[in-house]
């Protein structure tokens, strides 16, 4: 079981410096692993703060060049060697303010993984695309298109776009479809086992919920993620969950 936080372009030190002393304290189960994204700028300032306490640390994007002229760019190489093991790819607002488009998702997370980052590629449909019926072939179209050639080790994230930031979540049945079919699609095309994140609105009212539908490998989690309190909820939840369906 995998938790993952995207604090996306939020927190400073103070904050972030208070949020780990609550996690100093905190008694962390081993079967479900916490990894924390923060904005680039203080990915080391997180890292040593966390040195001893068993959570890893991702970066929220990267370029699929090692170096070179691109201003503003986050190279995989940098990431790696500030102890990232993680990093999101595709997320949809990349997607949409930065035009990120498949094809460059892909040269990333080839990039990443040839720096032993393990990529976690974001997929998701919008709400006329849903309301249409097209989410399953958009998604199939934005997997195929991201797949990286080769790799061990994959996570998708199925973040719905109208779910996002919304309150708002897809139906269980829903949920389950998508993340069945996304693990259908990569095995036929890599014959390789992906974990599937689901990423939207989740919180700690829903995250029972979330975690019980089938292929529901963990979760991407946004504005849940900034506050310790909701955090922690979540992350008891996911412990509880297991306990109670002794995984
Ligand atoms: P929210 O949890 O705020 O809806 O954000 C989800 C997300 O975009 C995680 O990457």
């Amino acid at each position: 079981m995998f938790i993952a936080a995207n604090w996306k372009m939020n927190l400073n030190k103070k904050s972030i410096k208070s949020f780990v002393e609550h996690l100093k304290i905190y008694k962390f189960s081993k079967n479900v692993q916490l990894c924390i994204f923060p904005p680039t700028i203080y990915i080391d300032f997180l890292s040593k703060l966390i040195k001893n306490i068993p959570i890893s640390i991702g970066g929220q994007n990267c370029h699929h060049q090692s170096f070179g002229a691109f201003t503003g760019e986050i190279s995989a190489i940098s990431l790696k060697e500030f102890g990232c093991d993680y990093v999101i790819l595709g997320h949809s607002e990349r997607r949409i303010y930065n035009k990120e488009t498949n094809e460059y998702i892909k040269k990333c997370a080839q990039f990443g993984i040839k720096s032993s980052l393990r990529p976690i590629i974001c997929v998701g449909e919008n709400l006329d695309q849903r309301e249409n019926g097209k989410a399953i072939d958009f998604i199939e179209k934005q997997i195929t298109d991201c797949l990286p050639e080769d790799f061990n080790e994959l996570t998708i994230a199925y973040e719905p776009i109208w779910s996002i930031g919304t309150g708002k979540i897809p139906l269980q049945s829903e949920i389950r479809e998508m993340h069945k079919n996304i693990k259908d699609i990569v095995f036929s095309k890599s014959k390789k086992n992906v974990k599937v994140l689901y990423g939207g609105s989740v919180n700690e009212q829903n995250i029972q919920e979330i975690l019980s539908i089938n292929n529901v490998d963990g979760v991407l989690v946004g504005g849940a993620s900034l506050k310790i309190k909701d955090f922690l909820a979540i992350y008891g939840s996911a412990v509880k969950h297991l306990k109670n369906y002794n995984i």
